[in-house]
């Protein structure tokens, strides 16, 4: 059956590692939302590689990555990419396959998301121009691959948008102007290396469903920073949900099947907003320095706290999720005490219009004061973590399927 990986938190969750892990089954890895804001890490042979262009299950063999048209590209990002895999895999470029329908993250949109993020209007964005180019696919104003495809038709609307463009950066930003030269031969070089790769994404999943090709999506960032459902406005521009991938690859959603919500053993999110149960002080500190809670995109410290089942019964709801991939359990290892958030003492579900006002209520479990990082076998976990595992599993009413434990491919125990 066909999988979608989805973030049940504030992205984060592992996906990357997950996708990896899981990717060997499959024929295509489908990226349908999100663009370089995302950064799925995947240990490869002890080497630290970041995805955030090109969906990760590629390092697979015969695993093919495609990048949907629901998902902003950044040619300079993924050509980056493409080298920094190529040393891994040396025919990556037969392997990678790009939506005509997709919409070019261009300078202009980097420039401002930027300039917005540094001004009093920011909301702690990862600044790779996402929302603003997602600002100009809804207001139609976007360019797309399939156009970049056409010289003269990429030369005449980026002319439109660079003068546009320039009007907004100079009347209310009061920066300087851009060229369209430099920017334009710069886009034909991409162009010609993309052409081979270029799809049109509906009728390639179609080719892809009548071979009964077994499909992997990749989701990005996670649930709450779904651009509806999630904690607006401090929340991604795109849909991060289950849904999401039926409309970013143009595929109906009956061909989706099988959905593993990703989920943290604790809590993490980047950038501001509401975050009930994030812990500024000892705990929050202990999961940041042992858990390496950086940025895989920006390095910013991430805000850190505990599991918030409540949280992720809501985001399981919106995601279709039928079971939790709980992924960092070796993380708590040496903490003393584990809070778990089981509800709110003023909302019995979680409520994204009040979520800076949630007040979490706790139970606490004696630590695991053991290194579980080299477990494979359920079983052989102490009485504490299993413990814990039921709790998560109790109160979000989801089956824990699988647990990792480490962050290399193969340090996972299965349920
Ligand atoms: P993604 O955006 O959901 O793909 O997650 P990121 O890659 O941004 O962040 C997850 C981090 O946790 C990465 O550094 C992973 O290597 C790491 N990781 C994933 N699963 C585990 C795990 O089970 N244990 C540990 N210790 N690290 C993990
Ligand atoms: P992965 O796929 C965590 C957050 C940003 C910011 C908000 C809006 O690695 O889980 P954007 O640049 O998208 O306009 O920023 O969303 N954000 C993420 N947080 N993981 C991500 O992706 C994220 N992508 C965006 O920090 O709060
Ligand atoms: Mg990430």
């Amino acid at each position: 059956m066909n999988i979608a990986i989805i973030g049940l938190q504030w992205g984060d969750e592992g996906k990357g590692k997950v996708v990896d892990y899981l990717a060997k089954d499959f024929d295509i890895d489908a990226r349908f939302q999100g663009g370089a804001n995302a950064g799925h890490t995947v240990y490869h042979r002890g080497e630290k590689l970041v995805f955030h262009q090109i969906p990760c299950g590629i390092l697979n063999d015969n695993v093919v990555g495609i990048v949907g048209a629901g998902c902003v590209f950044d040619p300079v990002i993924f050509f980056e990419e493409l080298d920094a895999v190529r040393k891994i895999k040396p025919d990556v470029e037969k392997f990678v396959k790009i939506s005509r329908f997709c919409h070019l993250v261009m300078p202009y949109h980097l420039l401002i998301d930027k300039i917005k993020e540094e001004g009093k209007s920011g909301i702690g964005t990862t600044k790779k121009g996402i929302g603003i180019a997602y600002e100009d696919k809804y207001a139609r104003n976007g360019i797309r691959i399939g156009d970049l495809m056409t010289p003269e038709l990429f030369e005449s609307k980026l002319k439109t948008n660079i003068s546009r463009k320039n009007l907004i950066l100079m009347d209310i930003y009061h920066a300087e102007p851009l060229s369209d030269d430099e920017i334009f031969q710069k886009f034909m070089e991409y162009a010609e290396r993309l052409k081979p790769m270029v799809v049109d994404d509906p009728l390639f999943m179609a080719e892809a469903f009548k071979k009964n090709k077994k499909i992997i999506y990749e989701g990005a960032q996670g649930v709450l920073l779904d651009v509806d459902f999630g904690t607006y406005p401090y929340v991604t521009s795109s849909h991060t949900i289950t849904g999401g991938a039926a409309i970013g690859l143009g595929i109906p959603p009956a061909a989706i099947g099988r959905v593993i919500g990703v989920a943290k053993a604790y809590t993490t999110r980047v950038g501001q907003g509401p975050f009930p149960t994030e812990d500024k002080a000892d705990m929050g500190k202990y999961l940041r320095d042992t858990g390496s809670e950086f940025g895989a995109t920006t390095g910013r410290p991430r805000r850190c706290g505990a599991f918030d089942a409540t949280v992720v019964k809501y985001t399981a709801r919106l995601s279709g999720a039928q079971e939790i991939f709980l992924t960092k359990l070796d993380v708590l290892s040496d903490l003393e005490k584990i809070k778990i958030a089981v509800g709110y003492s003023n909302s019995p579900e979680f409520d994204p219009f009040i979520a800076d006002k949630l007040d979490p209520v706790y139970e606490e479990l004696p630590g695991f004061k053991t290194d579980i990082s080299k477990i494979r076998d359920y079983k052989d976990l102490p009485g504490e973590v299993k413990e814990y595992v039921n709790m998560i599993e109790h109160y979000t009413g989801l089956k824990v399927s699988h647990i990792g434990v480490g962050q290399d491919r193969d340090a996972v125990i299965v349920r």
